[in-house]
């Protein structure tokens, strides 16, 4: 079977975290500080702060903008939970905005008329490894003065023209095992704001500066050095995982026949966290490529609105129909650097195939680009 994911660990991620434990150094220490810097140049951000988990860091951009009780943070229903949980865990309200169907993020056409007078903060996600339209997003939160929180945990390398995803507002990173780079368990926040950052830094560690004064309550979602060891060894190669990511899409691209391939909107660097098909009868379709030996999965079988605790809060009526419809047709497929091409041509038969037999999307569920 080829999976959907492979994370990929070698000889220099084995030296870092031998090296790290010989240290005794187990903790967050010098190698999370020298992993942030490494982190923010290759991103271009001023700062940066590592994390326990992505879900940790989207949280702590939340505090450190001082989002809480009777505040509502704008946000997408067609992403992984921990985007509306994090703002959940602050006391304040997810308001969920409709995708465009073209991207799979944020629309921001929608997001003006979900503005009132509590919206405190916006939270594109960069979805499967494309920035949202991070520009549009900005322009509207500095109008009415809302913090930005780029949710960029699929993004590690995503950019639009020069400028990476993490460089606007506040940009969150998860690390998990299937990530385009991975600590394990791990995140970082990004930022050009220097006291954001600060702020961050005291959350992280139950408000504590100087040893055992704490100046607020905060938290431990410290990152261990152990993890910053491997993401050491992971981040020069991101650069080329991601290389590989996009020469495998660029076949998919050119050689899928019968489903709708991912769009990529002009000027973007997408960097293929998934490579997301819109298929006919995606269950049955998802069946038959595992049939043929080929891995996929749904990201995300149900939206974050129609999840149960959200469901609880009285969401389900939340009026986003592309966000409902999509969750129906999407399907990744096996885009990861670790591919051989033998296992890319054998994606592209079993997808192409697979296609001709279940027919196409009817025209009735795909609306016009
Ligand atoms: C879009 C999105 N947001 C948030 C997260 C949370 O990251 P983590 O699993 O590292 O907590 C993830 C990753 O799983 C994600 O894909």
């Amino acid at each position: 079977m080829i999976p959907i994911a492979r994370p990929q660990m070698g000889d220099e991620e084995k030296e870092r975290v031998w090296e790290a434990m010989a240290s005794g150094s187990l903790a967050q220490g010098p190698r999370v500080r020298e992993f942030e810097e490494r982190f923010a140049a290759e991103i271009g951000a001023g700062h940066a702060v590592a994390t326990s988990s992505g879900t940790t860091a989207l949280h702590l951009a939340l505090l450190g903008y001082g989002v809480g009780t009777g505040d509502e943070v704008i946000t997408v229903p067609f992403t992984f939970i921990a985007s509306a949980n994090s703002i959940l865990y602050t006391g304040a309200r997810p308001v969920f905005v409709d995708i465009d169907e073209r991207d799979f993020t944020i629309d921001p056409a929608r997001v003006e008329a979900a503005i009132t007078e509590r919206t405190k903060a916006i939270m594109p996600v960069s979805l499967y490894g494309q920035p949202a339209d991070m520009e549009a997003i900005a322009d509207i939160a500095e109008r009415h003065g809302l913090a930005v929180v780029e949710d960029a945990c699929q993004a590690h390398g995503a950019a639009i023209g020069d400028r990476r995803s993490g460089t606007w507002g506040a940009g969150t990173f998860s690390f998990y095992p299937t990530k385009n780079m991975t600590t394990g368990e791990g995140g970082m926040l990004t930022t050009d704001d220097g006291d954001l950052a600060e702020r961050v830094r005291l959350l992280r560690e139950h408000g504590m500066k100087v040893r055992y004064h704490h100046d607020i309550v905060g938290y431990n979602f410290r990152m261990t050095d152990i993890a910053a060891a491997i993401g050491l060894a992971q981040l020069p190669k991101l650069a080329g995982y991601n290389e590989r990511r996009r020469a495998i899409a660029a076949r998919y691209d050119a050689e899928l026949r019968g489903v709708i391939t991912p769009y990529v909107r002009p000027g973007v660097t997408h960097v293929y966290h998934q490579y997301t098909i819109r298929v006919n009868d995606r269950d049955a379709f998802a069946e038959r490529l595992k049939e043929r030996g080929v891995g996929s999965a749904i990201y995300y079988p149900i939206p974050v609105h129609r999840q149960k605790p959200f469901v609880a809060l009285g969401y389900e009526s939340s009026d986003v129909p592309v966000s409902d419809r999509l969750t129906e047709q999407v399907l990744s497929i096996p885009v990861h650097p670790a591919l051989g091409d033998d296992e890319v041509d054998a994606v592209i038969a079993a997808v192409n195939r697979t296609a001709e037999e279940l027919g196409p999307l009817a025209a009735t569920e795909v609306a016009a680009r």
